[in-house]
């Protein structure tokens, strides 16, 4: 039998171990962080491969920073809205209205925010038009923009600088003080590493053991394969291209041209009335539907599709499916086997994944 004593000095003994094998972790932790450490994006075994971008390589410590950045409020002028106030995690970053009007001017804006994942692919251009080439400048739209965040980027950088865990940070990072140019750097490289790939569908894909589609999933699996191809394509459910998907037959030059589509940036007539295609993945999360958010349900999106399209010269042939008339045909049925698989697509995971969550909750 061993005394009190005895177990008291082994209890001790482990405590005072177990305190000098953790500082000795911090330690090193501190060391290694001298210098941001390499990172990888965790990419889905069924995903295709993903394009490094040698511009702005990841690092664990740009990552988290960025992440910090994306909900800070401090991005804003008045210091009242983040990235997230408009991108929910909650609803794979998009925001559930179809025009938000909380940006800083108060006024409504003229496209609906799209959900964001899996951007790492996202290789033919950001927004709706493709206005923006990739996340590093894409950031400063929002950032700027009156009827967003409208930040002066100048005192943006005074007031991060006043935070020393952020001077701390981007010294790390990139070895200098806050700049705004790295603000957006980190803001893409914590924007890469939202990758939704842990679906039903993505299991089953990637034959997880247990993990079946059901019959009607399946059917709706392979009616999706077969009416939406050339557009919702691939394992990340879009071309990354830009399509009229007959929602409209005019197209109004007013605000800009955003209404004209990706005419506003090719500038070429039958680009008027294109728009990115969005992914499907998700989509029973990412509600309302479509650049300007008119489409409330998944049932009007595919009664859109079946009767509702409205012909221009640019409404893409891949729209006419009814006997070379314009039109997806689909019945009751297939319809709801189109629901149920786009419902496999649901990532649970990737909404309620904690390395991407708000780190000050
Ligand atoms: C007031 C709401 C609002 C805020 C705040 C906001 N966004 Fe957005 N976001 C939008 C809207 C609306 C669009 C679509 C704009 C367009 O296509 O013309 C968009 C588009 C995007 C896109 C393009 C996605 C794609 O697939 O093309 C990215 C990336 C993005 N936002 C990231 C951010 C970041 C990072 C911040 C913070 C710096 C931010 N957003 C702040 C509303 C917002
Ligand atoms: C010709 C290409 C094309 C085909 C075919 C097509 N889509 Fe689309 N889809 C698009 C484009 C482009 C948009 C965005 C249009 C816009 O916002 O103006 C879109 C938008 C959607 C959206 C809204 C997503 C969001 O986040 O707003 C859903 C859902 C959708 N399509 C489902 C389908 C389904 C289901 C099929 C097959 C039955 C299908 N689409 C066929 C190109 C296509």
């Amino acid at each position: 039998m061993m005394g009190k004593c005895a177990v008291l000095r082994i209890a001790i003994f482990i405590l005072l171990m177990s305190t000098v094998a953790s500082c000795k972790k911090e330690a090193s932790l501190e060391d290694k962080t001298l210098e941001p450490r390499a990172a990888r994006l965790e990419v889905p075994g069924n995903f295709p491969v993903v394009k490094e971008e040698i511009d702005n390589p990841l690092t664990l410590e740009g990552i988290e920073l960025g992440r910090k950045l994306f909900y800070d409020v401090r991005l804003s002028g008045s210091n009242r809205i983040s990235c997230a106030s408009c991108h929910r995690q909650d609803l794979a970053f998009t925001d559930g209205i179809p025009l938000s009007n909380i940006g800083e001017s108060g006024k409504r804006l003229d496209r609906h925010a799209p959900a964001l994942f899996n951007l790492a692919w996202a290789e033919g251009g950001l927004f709706w038009d493709g206005g923006s080439k990739n996340l590093e400048s894409q950031a400063f739209g929002p950032l700027t923009s009156e009827d967003e965040m409208h930040q002066d980027l100048y005192v943006l950088e005074n007031e991060l600088k006043q935070v020393p865990e952020y001077l701390r940070q981007f010294k790390l990072v990139f070895g200098e003080d806050v700049k705004s140019a790295n603000v957006v750097r980190v803001l893409a490289q914590f924007q890469r590493t939202l990758i939704s790939g842990n679906s039903k569908y993505d299991k089953y894909r990637r034959g997880e053991s247990g993990i079946m589609l059901s019959d009607i999933e399946l059917l709706g699996m392979n009616l999706v394969a077969a009416k939406c191809k050339g557009c919702h394509t691939g394992e990340l459910f879009t071309d990354n291209g830009y399509h009229n998907n007959g929602i409209d037959d005019t197209f109004s030059e007013e605000h800009e041209g955003v209404f004209q589509g990706r005419f506003r940036v090719s500038f070429d007539p039958l680009d008027i009335g294109k728009f990115k295609t969005p992914s499907l993945r998700n989509v029973m999360l990412t509600a309302p539907y479509m650049h300007d958010g008119r489409l409330k349900t998944i049932d009007e999106v595919l009664d859109h599709y079946q009767s509702g399209i409205q012909l221009s010269p640019s409404t893409d042939i891949l729209l006419f499916q009814n006997r070379g008339q314009v039109g997806i045909p689909m019945n009751a049925n297939e319809k709801a086997a189109i629901k149920a698989f786009l419902a496999s697509l649901t990532d649970n995971d990737f909404i309620n994944n904690k390395k991407i969550s708000n780190p000050n909750l």
